[in-house]
């Protein structure tokens, strides 16, 4: 794994929310609740605070923008928080950008998959990802974001 780097004096962590969670808190409030994406990435901003890292959120609705945002996480962010919505059950190149990148990554889901669609059930990223946190709501990136700092601690503890 390429070594982490720290900027602005806090090792990074780099939160990538993929199509159409820019939507959150109107789009199927049913099943995604009622929570923006504003609010959520705030949160992560300020947990992050308290956690001693810098926390960075990039939305997109386009593959290639998730791609070269993992690419400039490269030997530059401790770990990778993602959700990539739809692209999860997609995207053989979301997953080679992840391994590319050499940052460890926990995937993140709103709502359980599992419980859903049968096309849903399928995962590209979770065989290269640390971890999966699924079904817990917005609470799943405060859970991602606790491990990753402890990700991030331990790789630091190794080298
Ligand atoms: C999602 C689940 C995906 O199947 C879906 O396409 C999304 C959101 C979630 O957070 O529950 O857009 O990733």
């Amino acid at each position: 794994m390429s070594k982490p780097s720290k900027k602005g004096g806090q090792p990074q962590v780099v939160v990538l929310h993929g199509p159409n969670l820019n939507l959150l808190g109107t789009r199927e409030p049913e099943v995604y609740g009622r929570t923006t994406l504003a609010e959520i990435d705030a949160d992560l901003r300020r947990r992050g605070g308290e956690l001693g890292v810098k926390v960075e959120c990039f939305q997109s609705n386009l593959e290639g923008a998730l791609i070269d945002r993992i690419h400039e996480a490269r030997g530059k962010a401790g770990a990778l928080i993602i959700n990539a919505a739809g692209y999860t059950h997609t995207s053989v190149v979301l997953r080679d950008a992840i391994v590319a990148s050499e940052v460890p990554a926990i995937e993140v889901h709103l709502s359980n998959i599992h419980a859903r669609e049968a096309f849903r059930h399928v995962s590209l990223l979770a065989p290269v990802v640390v971890g999966q946190i699924v079904g817990l709501g917005p609470m799943g990136y405060g859970l991602a974001l606790e491990a990753a700092v402890k990700l991030i601690r331990k790789g630091a503890e190794s080298r």
